[in-house]
C-alpha cells in the first residue's frame, strides 16, 4: 500500500490483483480540526486577554509601589516626617505600613541622639565654666587661702568632668549595641550581702535593710552589670530616703529580681518613665551636692534591656517612698 497526505486530503493507492491495475481510493479530505488562521487568531485573542488581566492585576499595585517610591525618594533626600498611604491589605499594603513605621522609628532615634548630644554639651560646659571662673579668680588673688580653695575647686570640676565621661561612654556603649555579656550564675544572696557591706561603708546616717533570698538562689546575669544596677538604685534611694531603704532580691515565678525602696518623696506616678530619659532629674539637682548627671536610671534600665530583664518604679507598699524593681 501507498498513501499519501496532503495537507487537507488522504489518498491511499493499493496495487490489486488484477494485472496491471492498481486501486486508488481517494482522495478523501481530511477534516481540519485547526486551520492555522484559526489557531493563531486564538492565540492573538488569549494573550490580548492575558495581557488584560495581567494590567488589571499590576495596575493597583503599579500605583501603590509609586506611593512608595515616593516616600523612599523623600526619605533619601532626608525628610523623614513622610508616611504613605497604606492601601488595602496585601503584600503592598503591609510593605507600605512596615516602611511608616521604620521611618517614624529611625526619626525617633535621630531626635533622641540629638537631644543626647545637646544635653552632654550642656552638662560638659557648666563643670568648665565653673574651671574657668576659678582660674581667673585663682589669677586674680594672691591670698593663699583663696588660692587653695579655687584649686581644690578646681579639682572637684575636673572629678566631676572624669566622672561624667565614664557615665557617658558607659551609657553608650550600652546604648549602641549589644555589650559583652558575661553571663553566668550569680549567687544573689553573696551579691546582695556585699553591696549592704559597700553600702554601709559610705557612712551616711540611713538605715539599710536586706531582704536576703535563701543561699542557693542564683540567677544568670553578668555580676558586674547587676551589681551596678543594684548600686546605682541604692544610691539613688540613699540620696532620697529619710531614714531608712530596703534592698531585696530572690525569684518569683522562676524569675530573678532586685528591688530597692526608700521611704523618701518617691516618684509621682507621671514622671515614671521620665526617669528613665538619660540626663532627665526631677528636681533641679544640678548642683554640687546632688551630683548625680541623671544617667544612672538610663544606664540601669539599658542593663535591664540586655539582660531581657524589665525595669520598672512604683511605690514602695513598706517605706511609702519609690520602689524600683528589675
Ligand atoms: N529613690 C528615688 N526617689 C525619688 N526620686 C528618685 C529616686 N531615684 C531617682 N529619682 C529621680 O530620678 C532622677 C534620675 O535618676 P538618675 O538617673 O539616677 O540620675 P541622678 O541620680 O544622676 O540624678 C533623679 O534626678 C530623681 O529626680
Ligand atoms: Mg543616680
Amino acid at each position: 500500500p501507498n498513501s499519501s497526505t496532503s495537507s487537507s486530503a488522504i489518498k491511499i493507492v493499493v496495487p490489486s490483483e488484477i494485472n496491471d491495475m492498481a486501486v486508488l481510493i481517494g482522495p478523501v479530505p481530511l477534516f481540519n480540526w485547526f486551520p492555522l488562521n484559526l489557531i493563531i487568531s486564538m492565540i492573538l485573542i488569549s494573550m490580548f486577554l492575558i495581557s488584560l488581566g495581567v494590567y488589571a492585576l499590576i495596575f493597583p499595585l503599579e500605583r501603590k509601589l509609586q506611593l512608595i517610591q515616593v516616600g523612599v525618594n523623600e526619605v533619601s533626600k532626608g525628610n523623614l516626617d513622610i508616611q504613605v498611604q497604606v492601601i488595602g491589605q496585601d503584600e503592598i499594603a503591609r510593605l507600605s505600613a512596615t516602611f511608616n513605621a521604620m521611618t517614624s522609628h529611625i526619626k525617633r532615634l535621630i531626635e533622641s541622639q540629638r537631644e543626647l548630644t545637646r544635653a552632654v554639651s550642656h552638662e560638659l560646659r557648666t563643670p568648665v565654666a565653673r574651671i574657668r571662673f576659678a582660674v581667673d579668680m585663682l589669677a586674680d588673688t594672691d591670698d593663699e587661702d583663696s588660692r587653695f580653695m579655687q584649686r581644690d575647686y578646681i579639682d572637684e570640676d575636673i572629678e566631676s568632668l572624669n566622672g561624667l565621661i565614664d557615665e557617658i561612654l558607659t551609657y553608650a556603649k550600652l546604648e549602641e549595641g549589644s555589650p559583652k555579656l558575661d553571663l553566668e550564675p550569680v549567687n544573689l544572696r553573696e551579691l546582695l550581702q556585699q553591696i549592704e557591706r559597700e553600702t554601709n561603708a559610705l557612712g551616711k546616717p540611713i538605715k539599710i535593710v536586706t531582704n536576703l533570698p535563701n543561699a542557693k538562689v542564683t540567677a544568670i546575669a553578668d555580676r558586674r552589670y547587676l551589681h551596678r544596677v543594684i548600686q546605682n538604685l541604692a544610691g539613688n534611694a540613699l540620696r532620697y530616703a529619710e531614714t531608712t531603704i530596703i534592698i531585696s532580691a530572690g525569684v518569683k515565678k522562676g524569675n530573678a529580681f532586685v528591688s530597692v525602696e526608700d521611704d523618701g518623696h518617691g516618684i509621682p506616678e507621671a514622671d515614671r518613665e521620665k526617669v528613665f530619659i538619660p540626663f532627665s532629674r526631677l528636681d533641679d539637682s544640678r548642683t554640687r551636692a546632688s551630683g548625680g548627671y541623671g544617667l544612672g536610671l538610663s544606664i540601669v534600665s539599658r542593663i535591664a534591656f540586655w539582660f531581657n530583664g524589665s525595669m520598672k518604679v512604683d511605690e514602695s507598699r513598706d517605706l511609702g517612698g519609690a520602689r524600683f524593681v528589675m
